[in-house]
């Protein structure tokens, strides 16, 4: 069988984390990377191989894909996931999908209409500690869960990173929207969907400099359809200590997860603790998942397509709304 032909678009800081393990996956060309700033596409094609385009027209014409990945920032998708469309290309996305809803579900539409393979990059999804507690709360439902991602104040202004988009919450969708999606996306996966979100957010701590207007923390209360309640926090002002947790109450059992990897320990009444340590490769495991079902045409192992993406985005756009209005908001699902 021909080798899979794979183009990137976006190639910045999640193509250099995916080409690895897209590579190691077998049987799959690196044939072309697309960026706005053509400089870090021919970078990256020097390094890995293929050619370099500035967009992703051009790239889409010039190679036969077979598969994408867009590696873009929250406010540039678009042209990429309609390009992709239209040449009939399976494409993965990195999270947050997007930073548009009605954008988000124009693009799931118009590829459930050509029937495409698509996977978000909700990459917790594949991880073992998680899995084992979604089965446990399938039978044993959430009542209570709490956590987020609580960080330092982003560099000053100069710094490429405060410069470029991640600060800036018309861009990025600030930090619920961008970073604590992933812990907005865990909560969906194990506790079911939700009903309404209540969300205030704390501003004026760190320098409101130019190039900086997220919230710098935010506190999201989501009332979920299966009557049980979440607490999600997002700070990025918080310099001596802080990480990613997690916690999950139900009747029965108690998930208590740490870190980026999502170890958990698992507790139960009168039971020794159950302790899965999370998986430091975890891209790998998403990029293989999502390749073979490429190449079988058979997606049943994608664990978070674009369409169940799009519901994501809802609860985490719904949060910001709420923190300009003041006022709870429905998610309509
Ligand atoms: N899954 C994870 O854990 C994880 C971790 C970090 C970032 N991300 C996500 O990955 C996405 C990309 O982040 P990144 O760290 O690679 O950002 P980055 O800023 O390092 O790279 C983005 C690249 O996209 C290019 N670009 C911008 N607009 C473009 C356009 N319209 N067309 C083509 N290229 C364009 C930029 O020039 C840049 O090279 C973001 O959505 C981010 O939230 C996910």
């Amino acid at each position: 069988m021909a080798a899979l032909k794979v183009g990137f678009i976006g190639s910045g800081g999640m193509a250099k984390a995916h080409v690895g393990p897209v590579k190691a996956v077998g049987d799959v060309e690196v044939a072309a990377f697309c960026d706005v700033a053509l400089s870090h596409a021919e970078a990256m094609a020097k390094e890995h191989g293929g050619q370099a385009f500035s967009t992703p027209k051009e790239m889409f014409e010039a190679v036969k894909l077979d598969v994408a990945y867009i590696l873009l920032p929250p406010f540039a998708h678009g042209d990429a996931e309609f390009a992709a469309i239209e040449n009939g290309v399976p494409f993965f996305v990195e999270k947050p999908i997007g930073n548009d809803l009605a954008l988000s579900r124009e693009i799931a539409r118009k590829a459930a209409e050509k029937n495409l393979i698509t996977c978000a990059g909700y990459m917790n999804r594949y991880r073992e500690s998680i899995n084992r507690a979604r089965e446990m709360l399938q039978e044993d439902p959430a009542v209570l869960a709490y956590g987020g991602w609580i960080g330092g104040s982003p560099g000053p202004a100069s710094s490429e990173f405060i410069g470029s988009w991640w600060a800036i919450k018309a861009k990025s969708g600030g930090q619920i929207v961008e970073q604590c999606t992933h812990t907005f996306d865990v909560v969906r996966y194990l506790c079911g969907e939700g009903e309404e979100v209540f969300a205030h957010a704390a501003v004026g701590f760190n320098p409101r400099v130019p190039g900086y207007d997220i919230d710098d923390a935010s506190t999201v209360n989501i009332k979920l359809k299966n009557g049980g309640v979440v607490n999600l926090m997002s700070c990025c002002a918080s310099n001596a200590g802080g990480g990613v947790t997690l916690t999950v109450h139900a009747k029965q059992s108690t998930f208590l997860f740490s870190g980026w990897e999502h170890s958990v320990e698992i507790r139960q009444k009168d039971k020794e603790p159950v302790r899965i340590a999370g998986e430091g490769d975890i891209f790998a495991v998403e990029d293989k998942v999502f390749l073979e079902a490429v190449r079988s045409g058979d997606a049943s192992g994608i664990r978070s397509p674009y369409s169940d993406a799009v519901k994501t985005l809802e609860w985490t756009l719904a949060a910001n709304r709420s923190i300009e209005t003041g006022q709870p908001v429905k998610i309509e699902g």
